[in-house]
């Protein structure tokens, strides 16, 4: 009988863990997809946008700063004939930032991995580097487009568009999201700051879509 109860023990106290990390895994696998879902209904409706911008002018190599859940990148591949484009992400929680996307910790080292089973299947075109933008514009060379969508601090918009403007091939794109989000004032003073003081024209799209496009580039 005593050897029944310990067997059970042993089983119980070995298997408990795994089954904890199995059954929270399971929540945070619903959780990421819940939130995904809810991020792309409005998320989904500019995508085009960008990629239409990236067909009309030829574009092959890019950066999207702010990958997220993979949405904007898969479209882009899936929608243009890009051949490389680096998503660049820290997928880290950043204390006192507020914004709903700054994820848990946790989530995002869920996500991190969940994103590079999605976009696997695009081989090489496709380049997920795990770090901030400030850190990853050393490992980009030249590039035709970049999409702004990381931090939507002034200071950190100022700093995105100011370090990768000087990647730009003559000829590029240099755009993002969130122009005039109410819970992001800082995203169009950076724009407007940068743009403006170059003497170039910012175009702005359905659901704060911002870009400035090739020629215009100096
Ligand atoms: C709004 S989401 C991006 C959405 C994505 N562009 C899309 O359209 O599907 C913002 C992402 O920016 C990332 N992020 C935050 N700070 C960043 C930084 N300094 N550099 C790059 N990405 C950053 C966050 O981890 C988050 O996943």
């Amino acid at each position: 009988m005593n050897t029944i109860k310990i067997i059970k023990n042993f089983i119980i106290f070995n298997t408990k863990p795994w089954l904890d990390f199995f059954i929270s895994s399971t929540n945070l696998i619903t959780d990421i997809k819940d939130l995904q879902k809810i991020q792309h209904k409005s998320w989904d409706t500019v995508r085009e946008i960008f990629s239409k911008k990236i067909n009309e002018l030829n574009l092959k190599t890019g950066v999207e700063i702010g990958v997220a859940f993979g949405g904007h990148s898969e479209y882009m591949l899936k929608n243009t004939q890009i051949t490389k484009l680096y998503g660049i992400d820290p997928y880290k929680h950043f204390w006192f930032y507020f914004d709903p996307m700054n994820l848990s910790q946790r989530k995002f080292d869920f996500l991190y991995a969940f994103v590079i089973g999605k976009l696997n299947t695009f081989g090489d075109r496709f380049e997920l580097i795990r770090t901030t933008s400030e850190k990853a514009v050393r490992y980009v060379d030249k590039i035709d487009f970049i999409y702004i969508d990381g931090n939507h601090s002034y200071e950190q918009t100022k700093k995105d568009i100011e370090n990768w403007y000087e990647k730009i091939n003559t000829g590029g794109l240099i755009g993002g999201d969130d122009y005039d989000h109410p819970s992001f004032p800082g995203v169009k003073k950076a724009v407007d700051e940068f743009f403006k003081q170059k003497d170039l024209q910012i175009t702005v799209e359905h659901g704060g879509v911002w870009y400035v496009i090739n020629n215009n580039l100096k």
